[in-house]
């Protein structure tokens, strides 16, 4: 059975402004499990840092209760929760050498001078960093300096680390190698990570897990795939990757079944998991990556999608093309460019739009 380190439980936070109250959480509720790594994600404000500040003692709860591995925590200041946090502003004591500072919170739990060296060592070779101990940190690079605050972080071994944007300081580059870094670090001591960041690409390349935020509240919880492939709402499908999101009128089946009408009038046969109201207002999304794009034939199909190519963007692995099919819609289409398309598609050119019908998804508003 899966154990669950952290359990956030109907937590709500409303900042006291003296004028306007800012609620910054709405009731948030959701576990992380042991040695997960565990990700935060959405727009700037959405209320990501409160929640890790809230996990990490330094911020008072509203209403609540945050339990790790079973142990109500709400109540026990910072020094008391075996919690760590590595920001972005990595702060590292610039007077002190890389050695001193990974030894920083060792010597502080009064650990023996031998248990402090022999924790150390193992600490800076975890980050591949044994070499450096005795440099400061303005003689390191960027990332080395993320490195060694990541270290410092570890080292009491406690029992989750909070990560708030750790890499946004670093270049792409180095932004991108040190996310294999820090999932590797994650795996190899085992330590529940909860990483928060505001780039998607950075969260389904590294989570087990991914809680997607918006204005206080989680929209949708699960594996990275799971958000990608079947984002519950228009907020999830738009923010995780690219997506066609087409408004539709559904007309329910026999056998989880139905058929859904485009604005023009095109039909789509789609099988659907759970039960629509066929009365509300619905939509239907596709992304970009599961249209194919081909020029009209002699004999389009009756049924056939027909579009007019708006523009191409050539991205190097594939090519991004905009197809505008009438005034109500219009679609974003990617197709690779190791297939025969290349160079056969032009703006102005009439194409015949197929959608991989399993690819679609039925969006809640
Ligand atoms: N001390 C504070 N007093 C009042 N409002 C605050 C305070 N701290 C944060 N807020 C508000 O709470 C909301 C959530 O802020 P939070 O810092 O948690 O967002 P975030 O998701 O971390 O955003 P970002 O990606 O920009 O770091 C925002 O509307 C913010 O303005
Ligand atoms: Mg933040």
């Amino acid at each position: 059975m899966t154990k669950i380190a952290l359990h956030i439980d109907h937590i709500v936070k409303v900042y006291p402004h003296r004028h306007h109250p800012v609620t910054a959480l709405k009731e948030v509720s959701f576990d992380i499990h042991d040695n997960e790594f565990f990700t935060l994600l959405g727009p700037s404000g959405c209320g990501k840092t409160t929640l890790l500040r809230i996990i990490a003692g330094f911020e008072e709860i509203t209403a609540g209760q945050v339990r790790l591995y079973g142990d109500d925590i709400s109540t026990l200041a910072p020094h008391q929760r075996p919690v760590n946090t590595v920001f972005q502003q990595y702060a590292l004591f610039p007077h002190l050498t890389v050695a001193d500072n990974v030894a920083f919170g060792l010597k502080r739990l009064g650990q023996s001078a031998d248990e402090v060296k022999a924790r150390t060592a193992a600490m800076l070779d975890l980050i591949q960093m044994t070499e450096y101990g005795q440099r400061k940190p303005h003689e390191l690079s960027g990332g080395q300096q993320q490195r060694v605050a990541l270290a410092r972080a570890l080292a009491p071994a406690p029992k989750v680390l909070l990560l708030d944007e750790p890499l946004s300081a670093l270049d792409l580059k180095l932004r991108q190698a040190m996310r294999e870094e820090l999932k590797a670090i994650q795996k190899q001591t085992g330590i529940t990570f909860v990483f928060v960041t505001h780039d998607q690409e950075e969260a389904l390349a590294m989570s087990d897990r991914i809680a997607v935020m918006s204005n206080g509240e989680v929209q949708q919880i699960g594996s990275p795939q799971d958000i990608y492939n079947n984002p519950r709402n228009h907020f999830v499908a738009n923010f995780i990757g690219e997506a066609n999101i087409l408004d539709v009128t559904a007309e329910p089946m026999r056998g989880g079944k139905c058929r859904v009408k485009l604005a023009n009038g095109t039909a789509i046969p789609l099988e659907i998991d759970h039960a629509i109201d066929a009365a509300k207002p619905l939509s239907i999304m596709i992304r970009p990556e599961h249209l194919s794009i081909k020029p009209v034939g002699k004999k389009p199909p009756k049924s056939a999608l027909i579009g007019t190519v708006q523009d191409l963007s050539y991205l190097g692995t594939d090519t991004q093309l905009h197809v505008r099919v009438d005034d109500r819609i219009s679609l974003l289409a990617r197709v690779q460019n190791d297939t025969s398309v290349e160079g056969a598609l032009k703006p102005g050119q009439s194409v015949q739009i197929d959608m991989n019908l399993n690819a679609i998804r039925m969006l809640d508003h």
